[in-house]
């Protein structure tokens, strides 16, 4: 119980710098990286491809995922842990009925005899997506078995998450090696199951923290499995930044194009 009271209010404690960040469309990542993947793997190759699908975005955050799906025509719910997310979620689209919100604890949506709360619908969703937020939730095993509850036979979930293999906060980072002219990407621990404090404002001692629960690759497939998912797709995306001119700059273009930021998984529901 401590532990989902913290989470809930480490979010509340970060959610005006959060929501500063992503803002009303989101942040680059999001927008030119993360998203257009998504709608992608959802299928929204045209205009109107999305319309009338029905998309849960679990841990939505201030809703920017929720938004930008309801503007393509999906019928839309958001879940967040984070009262005060779902308060600037819901501020920022006033008076509609599309998105709408639910404020719980994500590994919390079923109850003892394994049904649905907060009157959510069960076998409704045809996708179910997590966006950067896996990795700020634990345990994992509740929230996938929800997610399995909350879709249709058939339908999808769509994970993406900092690629859990070379961007590990704190246990990863980049090194030149200049005899060789190559950046390279070095990784100090991998395999442990790690709880790892992140720092809001890191000059600060007292800033607000997160936590991002690290997990090696096969956690998350061997979880998806006992869940009732089989995994339909993997990608895994590189930054869209690029490199002001250098000394260094095509040593990092490289390593940026070798070593992906973010893993997608999407895991289609097989069994109950
Ligand atoms: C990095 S934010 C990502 C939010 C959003 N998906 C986005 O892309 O902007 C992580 C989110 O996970 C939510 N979260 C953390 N633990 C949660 C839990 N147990 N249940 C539901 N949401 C949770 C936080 O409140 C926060 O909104």
């Amino acid at each position: 119980m401590k532990k989902v009271i913290d989470d809930s209010f480490r979010w509340n404690k970060v959610a005006n710098w959060y929501d500063a960040l992503v803002g009303e469309e989101g942040s680059e990542f999001h927008r030119f990286v993360i998203f257009p993947n998504l709608i992608d793997l959802m299928g929204g190759k045209k205009e109107h491809d999305l319309e009338g699908k029905k998309v849960v975005d679990i841990a939505c955050g201030q809703g920017v995922l929720c938004r930008l799906l309801a503007s393509l025509g999906c019928e839309t719910l958001g879940i967040d842990i984070s009262p005060t997310l779902i308060r600037m979620a819901k501020k920022r689209s006033p008076g509609v009925t599309n998105p709408t919100y639910v404020t719980a604890d994500c590994t919390k949506l079923l109850s003892n005899n394994g049904n649905l709360k907060f009157d959510l619908k069960e076998n409704y969703y045809d996708y179910a997506t997590i966006v950067l937020s896996i990795q700020n939730i634990s345990p994992m095993a509740p929230l996938l078995k929800a997610s399995n509850k909350l879709l249709k036979k058939g339908g999808s979930l769509i994970i993406t998450m900092m690629h859990p293999c070379f961007r590990i906060p704190q246990y990863a980072d980049w090194q030149f090696n200049d005899k060789e002219k190559r950046q390279e990407r070095v990784i100090w621990k991998y395999l442990e199951n790690t709880e790892i404090k992140i720092k809001q404002n890191p000059s600060e001692n007292e800033s607000a923290e997160t936590i991002h629960y690290h997990r090696p690759l096969k956690s998350y497939i061997n979880a998806l499995a006992n869940a009732g998912f089989m995994i339909s797709k993997v990608d895994e995306l590189i930054t869209y930044k690029q490199e002001q001119k250098g000394v260094r700059s095509e040593m990092i273009m490289q390593a940026k194009k070798e070593f992906p930021m973010f893993l997608v998984i999407k895991a289609t529901k097989v069994a109950d």
